[in-house]
């Protein structure tokens, strides 16, 4: 049996570790990777977890049964108290391993197949016109974040939800409130709740007034002849919800900063639009926004690069640092639109794996598009030392990102 760092849980280093640059991830993760890539430490509970900071661990754990993706078990493992909370009122399925997880899953998968995303992507793209216009009338300064990155994830929300589009201000407000890290529980356990409540009215008012969109499809095809119950469903419509909001608002904020600190890359892309599925993959793995999941759990002792992991031990494949594995991505640390990202770990892997990152990709793809076409000049418009970002925050981002053209 391989090394297990013993008892001591108060030796080992606390997670999560301070991010200190917006643009890179902690300086531990690409310490661990050179010395120890997968690496014990101790979390807020005195848990001990382990990090897996390269890929090829990080593949490999997210496919391996002797691991369990339940929120529910007492030992999963969280950042924070308050994150517990969370895990435990989760009751949809990004929570369950299988066979529960592909029993619900499987109902979702044909909504985001890529023939319903393309047939969305008009959409996508008038609500990113009409949002531009705005901009443009109300003139520069613009805060992109509030003006365009939280408020068009939130109208594409209402889009695929069939939902009036007045509520995308209250869908911005809870899927913001989920993912701080200072949230106390009962703030946590509170905005869960309002959003399953929210959910559980629309799909009453879908089931009396049906339309051409997901809820009531989903409703005629699985919630009417039996196989998913209401409240199941609500719980499923509130996790996806806030999962499609904040993961995209932030792409499209820090993206574009990134885009702004780089301005050879981004001269490239404005040469060549076309480039920028590739871009999009860049960023995406640049970036990063997702901070600590997919988490596991140990469900048996298992040997993992000469380190013995014990059952009950925590697991976070730690995205941020797999995508800055030397092995996989040569010089990590470059922006290079250019290069083949594919092989990026930010929507994450396995049988989790992102189900609405087909719909990402065309936010993105749209945004970075559209934002450039329209705004040739566009540029920060303060310090970047006077950027708030998200250090506090699951999901990595600005608060407010000024710009003007
Ligand atoms: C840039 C934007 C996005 C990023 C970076 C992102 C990232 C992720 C990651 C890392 C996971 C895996 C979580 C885990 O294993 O614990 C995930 C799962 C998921 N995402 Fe996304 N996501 C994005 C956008 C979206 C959108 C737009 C939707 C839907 C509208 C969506 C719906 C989901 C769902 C339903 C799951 C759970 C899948 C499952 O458990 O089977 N995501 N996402």
């Amino acid at each position: 049996m391989g090394k297990d760092h013993g008892d001591d849980i108060d030796a080992l280093p606390l997670f999560p570790f301070a991010r200190t640059d917006p643009f890179h991830p902690p300086a531990q993760y690409a310490e661990a990777r050179r010395q120890c890539p997968v690496s014990p430490v101790r979390l807020w509970n005195r848990q001990r977890a382990w990090l897996l900071t390269r890929l090829a661990q990080f593949r490999s754990v997210l496919q391996d049964r002797r691991f369990s993706g339940e929120f529910a078990r007492p030992d999963f493992p969280a950042v924070t108290e308050a994150r517990v909370a969370i895990d435990k009122a989760e009751r949809a399925f990004v929570g369950m391993d299988n066979p529960r997880h592909q029993h619900f899953r499987r109902m979702f998968t044909r909504e985001f197949s890529h023939k319903r995303m393309m047939a969305l992507r008009p959409r996508v793209e008038a609500i990113a016109a009409d949002l531009l216009d705005r901009m443009e009338r109300k003139g520069p300064p613009a805060d992109l974040v509030a003006d365009l990155a939280v408020t068009l994830p939130a109208l594409v929300m209402c889009e695929l939800f069939g939902s009036p589009y007045e509520d995308h201000a209250y869908i911005m407000k809870c899927a913001a409130g989920r993912h701080g890290l200072r949230q106390t529980p009962e703030e946590a356990a509170r905005t869960a709740s309002d959003l399953v409540a929210y959910c559980r009215a629309l799909i009453d008012a879908k089931e009396r007034q049906p339309a051409d969109d997901m809820l009531s499809r989903v409703i005629a095809e699985f919630v009417l002849p039996g196989t998913l119950g209401r409240d199941e469903f609500a719980d499923i419509c509130a996790m996806i919800l806030r999962a499609g909001h904040d993961t995209t608002t932030n792409m499209i904020g820090v993206g574009t900063l990134v885009l702004f600190q780089h301005p050879e890359q981004l001269a490239r892309l404005k040469a060549d639009p076309s480039l920028v599925e590739q871009a999009v993959e860049e960023l995406l793995r640049y970036v990063t926004p997702v901070q600590f999941a997919p988490r596991r759990v140990a469900l048996e002792d298992v040997e993992l690069c000469g380190m013995r992991i014990r059952k009950g031990d925590g697991i976070f494949a730690v995205a941020p640092s797999a995508n800055r594995d030397e092995d996989a991505f040569p010089d990590p640390d470059r922006l290079d639109i250019g290069r083949d990202a594919s092989q990026h770990v930010s929507f994450g892997y396995g049988i989790h794996q992102c189900l609405g990152q087909g719909l990402a990709r065309i936010e993105l793809h749209v945004v970075f598009t559209a934002l450039f076409a329209r705004f040739p000049g566009l540029r920060l418009a303060c310090r970047l030392e006077d950027v708030p970002f998200k250090y506090d925050s699951q999901i990595f981002g600005t608060y407010r990102l000024p710009v003007e053209w």
